[in-house]
């Protein structure tokens, strides 16, 4: 076997400051890269035969490219839905390789591993094989993989600020057309911190589905009478109100969140850039509690997180994060205050629920990079 070449892709995961449950609206997100990374190191080899080792999984497989069919196992389904979408439904031709699969980024936290995984792989596979593929096909791959390998109807929010993150800037990115500014992530004297409940309920992925289903019958509903409306975020709120007795009322509540949210996007953008960090953290709160209340995507170990923060001057912002059923919150805490916190919240849940939590501190940092070594 003759090693070729030799690269290594760093492929961080992400946090989202506001706008939740709305990239698959057509609404407005506010993201970024984080220093947790998955590293990927690939060699070219001779052959058909390839070989993939995850240290983080414990798991490892090895593949034929002329035989590429979806696997029982979902783990091998990243790997092999990246190869599909390239070599069946694009038509490259790529070499076969050896990668090991390294990561510091946990999984099942609502930080998007799942996402970094195959925009890693993506990265890797297009620098190996000289695709020129630019970001705007990666994100298209990613969610290709997510939609028919993994069985997440999600939006582009993961893949996009994986690939376009910058070191300590948000991303106010618009879902509808891809559109996107940098902003400063000033959070001085405060601090980013994830809590991570540790718990993942096990129909995250059915759950997310479904929310994605009801937000497209209300908008279905809605443009029965209006027929105009592309995106559901798009819908003003008065002419969702005029809906409130025709859609089911568990449909009519997804629906006022999102766009309720999208506006909460808007307006943390400009309260962040105009370094209103208090009524920034005000914003969060909302949107934990419309997250939980009309979306139902919370559940009470991420609530019971976000409720500990409310008497605490030093914490001006907390919410969950992410899809929901469990992973992280993400709080604005100040600094020094930041360790009394973390040992008093520890002691509470643990007491509550008898799980441990992680505090994970993040820093923003660059989207995927490839290096040859
Ligand atoms: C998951 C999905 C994203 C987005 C978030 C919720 O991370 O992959 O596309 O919908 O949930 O905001």
């Amino acid at each position: 076997m003759k090693t070729e070449t030799n690269i290594t892709v760093e492929s961080p995961g992400r946090i989202n400051l506001i706008g939740e449950h709305v990239d698959y609206n057509g609404g407005f997100v506010l993201p970024a890269s984080i220093n947790k990374k998955i590293i990927i190191e690939f060699n070219t080899l001779s052959g058909n035969e390839c070989y993939i080792e995850s240290k983080t999984v414990k798991k490892s497989f090895s593949l034929n490219l002329k035989k590429i069919s979806k696997s029982k196992i979902q783990w091998e389904n990243y790997i092999i839905g990246v190869l599909y979408n390239l070599i069946i439904t694009r038509k490259f031709k790529i070499k076969a390789f050896n990668c090991t699969i390294k990561s510091n980024l946990p999984i099942g936290a609502g930080i998007s591993s799942s996402s970094s995984l195959i925009c890693g792989l993506i990265s890797g596979f297009n620098y190996l094989n000289n695709l020129k593929l630019d970001h705007n096909e990666i994100v298209d791959i990613v969610s290709d993989v997510e939609h028919n390998f993994i069985g997440l109807m999600g939006g582009i929010m993961d893949q996009f600020t994986i690939v376009n993150g910058k070191k300590n800037k948000l991303i106010l990115l618009n879902c509808q057309n891809r559109s996107f500014q940098y902003i400063n992530s000033n959070f001085s004297p405060y601090k980013i911190v994830l809590i991570n409940t540790n718990v993942e309920h096990n129909l995250a992925n059915s759950s997310y589905n479904q929310r994605v289903k009801e937000c497209n019958e209300a908008l279905n509903i809605i443009n029965k009478d209006y027929k105009k409306y592309n995106y559901l975020v798009d819908v003003e709120e008065e002419v969702l109100n005029e809906f409130k007795n025709t859609l089911k009322e568990k449909v009519f509540n997804r629906a006022l969140f999102v766009v309720q949210e999208n506006k909460r996007t808007l307006d943390s953008a400009n309260k962040i850039s105009e370094s209103k960090l208090k009524d920034f953290g005000k914003l969060m709160y909302k949107s934990h509690f419309g997250l939980k209340n009309l979306y139902e995507v919370s559940c009470k170990e991420l609530d019971f997180l976000v409720d500990f923060t409310i008497d605490y001057k030093e914490i001006i912002g907390s919410r969950m994060m992410g899809g929901g059923f469990g992973g992280c919150t993400i709080n604005l805490i100040k600094e020094d205050f930041v360790e009394d916190f973390i040992k008093l919240v520890s002691k509470a849940y643990s007491n509550k629920f008898n799980i441990k939590l992680d505090a994970i501190h993040v820093n923003i940092d660059s989207g995927v990079t490839v290096k040859n070594n």
